[in-house]
């Protein structure tokens, strides 16, 4: 036993692990995991077509390949992301253009994409960022107008749910958007394989591209004759297992993230100027990770409130880096702190506070004394 907090845990039970022991002995010759947890993944998010992968970043990878992102296109993400959701675009050739965010929700900003589009962009990529959302509506209405494919990164925003249209419309649930989506299942994430993801899809067309993409570009017909030197992006049904055990206790398992978010805002509320998760009367987020932007009147920045933490012997994480800061970007010369001022801004003041399924409310009780304790020094 260690009194240590952890960043982040899963949440297993019995159901998990009968479940495992049931592929264990029935398991190996099929892919029935795979495909219900495919079949139900997809029919929980109003999509025709789903593809499990053995982590996001290669459903990225099938996704770009499948709508035929070619050496020398350019694709937009958020300038301020995980490096896996431009990773993939690099493995092809193309180009990955960074655009600003927007301050409110931290997801890419349909005015700076606007300004980034050329003959070569080939898709655009927003990302759900710590669960909240983009404006999707001005995003869908540029991919109209250009005609450029959407992916959405869904892979942190299970759960969520976003209102489309004005006051009073639908929900939609993130990944719902665009020509696809994807999700992840790493070890930290919501409901978790170990590593695993998911690509969502509607086009028929595209699905069965995906599918040539993820299987080592076999022919369609003849057996073990491959007709293309593709990746190889099977999942395995072991994985599969653990995903739809996991996946038939979502709702518990987002009420779980919920119960820790608002504990933390809840005791943090007299702190004045912090930013929390999107989650109003539009979105209501699935919180994978509860993420906190300490404002600009309380004059601190992330790496000291990071090092303040520690030295009490408290994890947390780093808001994402903009990504043209780091040294795997470089080449490509795309995105600044000019260019994209407000993802410099925000990720210099962002943390990410523990998510463990098993944090109590007494180690919730030390992270919100811990900032108090930052904020008033
Ligand atoms: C925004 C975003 N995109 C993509 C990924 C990639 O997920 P994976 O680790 O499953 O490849 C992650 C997760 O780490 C993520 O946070």
């Amino acid at each position: 036993m260690t009194d240590k907090i952890r960043q982040s845990d899963p949440w297993i039970t019995q159901l998990e692990i009968d479940t495992v022991a049931d592929m264990m002995q029935n398991g190996w010759n099929n892919y029935d995991y795979v495909e219900t947890f495919e079949r139900k993944f997809a029919q929980y998010h109003n999509r025709k077509h789903a593809l499990m992968t053995p982590c996001c970043t290669h459903a990225i990878h099938l996704a770009l390949l499948s709508i035929g992102v070619n050496s020398g296109d350019e694709v937009i993400v958020p300038e301020c992301t995980w490096t896996a959701t431009a990773a993939p675009i690099t493995y092809i050739g193309a180009t990955p253009v960074f655009a600003d965010i927007d301050p409110e929700n931290w997801c890419l900003s349909p005015e700076s994409v606007e300004s980034k589009i050329t003959e070569k962009t080939k898709a655009i990529i927003p990302v759900d960022l710590y669960g909240n959302m983009p404006d999707t509506s001005a995003l869908e209405d540029l991919s109209e107008l250009y005609e450029i494919p959407i992916i959405e990164d869904a892979a942190e925003a299970l759960g969520t749910l976003y209102r489309v249209g004005d006051r009073g419309g639908n929900f939609k649930k993130a990944g719902s958007f665009g020509t696809a989506s994807v999700f992840s299942f790493h070890r930290t994430k919501t409901i978790t394989t170990g590593e695993g993801g998911m690509l969502l899809m509607d086009d028929s067309n595209m699905y069965e591209r995906a599918s040539f993409f993820r299987d080592h570009g076999r022919h369609p017909t003849i057996p073990y004759f491959t007709v293309a030197a593709t990746p190889k992006y099977m999942p395995s049904n072991l994985a599969a297992s653990v995903g739809y055990a996991q996946f038939q206790r979502l709702p518990e398992l987002i009420d779980r993230k919920r119960e820790i978010f608002l504990a933390y805002k809840e005791r943090l509320s007299d702190v004045p100027d912090l930013q929390f998760n999107q989650d109003d009367e539009r979105v209501y987020n699935g919180v994978w990770a509860t993420s906190v932007v300490f404002g600009k009147s309380l004059g601190l920045r992330k790496p000291r409130i990071l090092e303040s933490l520690k030295e009490m012997g408290l994890p947390s994480r780093p808001f994402f880096y903009p990504l043209s800061v780091l040294n795997a970007y470089n080449y490509y010369g795309t995105g600044s702190m000019e260019e994209n001022p407000n993802a410099y801004d925000i990720s210099d003041r962002g943390i990410t506070l523990p998510g463990s399924y098993s944090l109590t409310n007494g180690e919730i009780d030390r992270i919100t004394d811990g900032i108090r304790k930052i904020v008033r020094k």
